[in-house]
């Protein structure tokens, strides 16, 4: 152990240098993960059911500091006050055997310290799960797919993929929206972690949970749970909009998808290939459900679940060859011609 410290030692210019990089790597590493709409950070909550669970982490981690303060303290005070001296004889210490008082101390107290734990999260755990649906509050249905999100707004006949739209819940008016998770394939799990704590999406079974934005804005997530190739590019966006601009977008989605007689021969490319057996454009004979409704494809920011950004450039390498964006991707390369590709670009580019 000692050789492997001074070999590692040997390795920087100089060991002064050790104290100063590693300051630095929590200061880097602190900036980085503070870029705002980037980059999700549990510990700034903005949501009820996060804020209970960062409340309850919060004192977890206050109890399990002060344990680890007194154990390490008391540790390397007797590391150091009773070292091998010198002047030592060379001989055992007195040997100490039991002592009834510590003994209790140290079993009584540690099981008071986690009862009080287990009272704490059960509570949270409570408060979060069993929270009654208002009668205005929002429903939308999650469908969990490899690897992309189905968004469904049961009450509102609206359908969408990979970004999830609701009102912003203020005290004077608190609007929560109800998420009813399912998945149509494998475990997946569902997590904002400024919105709420993760829930999985399990096959044949129906969770819930719930969220209340505070804030207006768009929080990002992400599959929490491994479920196949891609479930590093399941991505997903929750848009918080003021109640007015909530309602334009649910009414913009409620519309057919657009019939714009300029793009006829892109229309056809995709009513003549197999690409309406998986996806839904409201108002045609496209009603596949395998893959993401286009309906409004184009009010999107991104595609193929936070894979790529939705520019037409983008989509349209996208539609070209999916699996050179996101490699193991359920939707096949068509083999169009490029004049195929453009004309069929320019069809999905009205979709908005
Ligand atoms: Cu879906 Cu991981």
């Amino acid at each position: 152990m000692h050789m492997l410290l001074k070999s590692l030692s040997s390795l920087l210019p100089c060991r002064k240098l050790i104290l100063p990089l590693v300051l630095a790597t929590f200061v880097l590493s602190g900036t980085v993960y503070a870029a705002p709409d980037q980059v999700t950070n549990i510990f700034k909550p903005l949501s009820t059911p996060a804020e209970s669970v960062y409340q309850a982490a919060l004192l977890t981690m206050a109890v399990c500091g002060v344990i680890f303060l007194i154990v390490g303290g008391l540790l390397a005070y007797t590391t150091i006050r009773f070292r091998r001296r010198a002047a030592d004889d060379g001989l055992e210490p007195p040997q100490i055997y039991g002592s009834n008082q510590i003994e209790l101390a140290w079993t009584v107290l540690p099981v008071l310290i986690v009862f009080v734990l287990i009272l704490v999260t059960s509570r949270t755990i409570a408060d979060v799960q069993n929270k009654p649906a208002a009668s205005d509050s929002l429903k939308v249905t999650v469908v969990g797919h490899q690897w992309w999100w189905e968004i469904r707004y049961p009450d509102l006949g609206i359908v969408t993929a990979n970004e999830i739209h609701v009102p912003v819940s203020d005290a004077t008016k608190p609007r929560q929206t109800f998420l009813r998770l399912e998945s149509a394939d494998v475990a997946h799990s569902f997590w904002v972690p400024q919105l709420a704590g993760k829930t999985d999406l399990i096959p044949n079974r129906v969770n819930k949970m719930w969220i209340e934005p505070k804030q207006v804005g768009t929080y990002l997530g992400n599959c929490a749970e491994y479920c196949g190739t891609q479930h590093a590019r399941m991505l997903l966006r929750v848009i918080v909009h003021e109640p007015d601009d909530f309602a334009r977008w649910a009414a913009e989605q409620q519309q057919n998808g657009a019939e714009d007689p300029q793009v006829k021969a892109g229309r056809d490319v995709f009513f003549s290939t197999s690409c309406l057996n998986c996806h839904t454009i409201s108002g045609t004979s496209a009603r596949g459900r395998f893959g993401p409704d286009l309906t409004h494809l184009m009010s999107r920011d991104t595609l193929a679940s936070g894979a790529a950004p939705n520019t037409p450039e983008k989509l349209r390498a996208w539609v070209r060859d999916p699996q050179a964006i996101k490699d193991g991707s359920l939707m096949p390369n068509m083999q169009l011609t490029e004049q195929e590709l453009d004309q069929l670009v320019s069809y999905l580019l009205t979709l908005k």
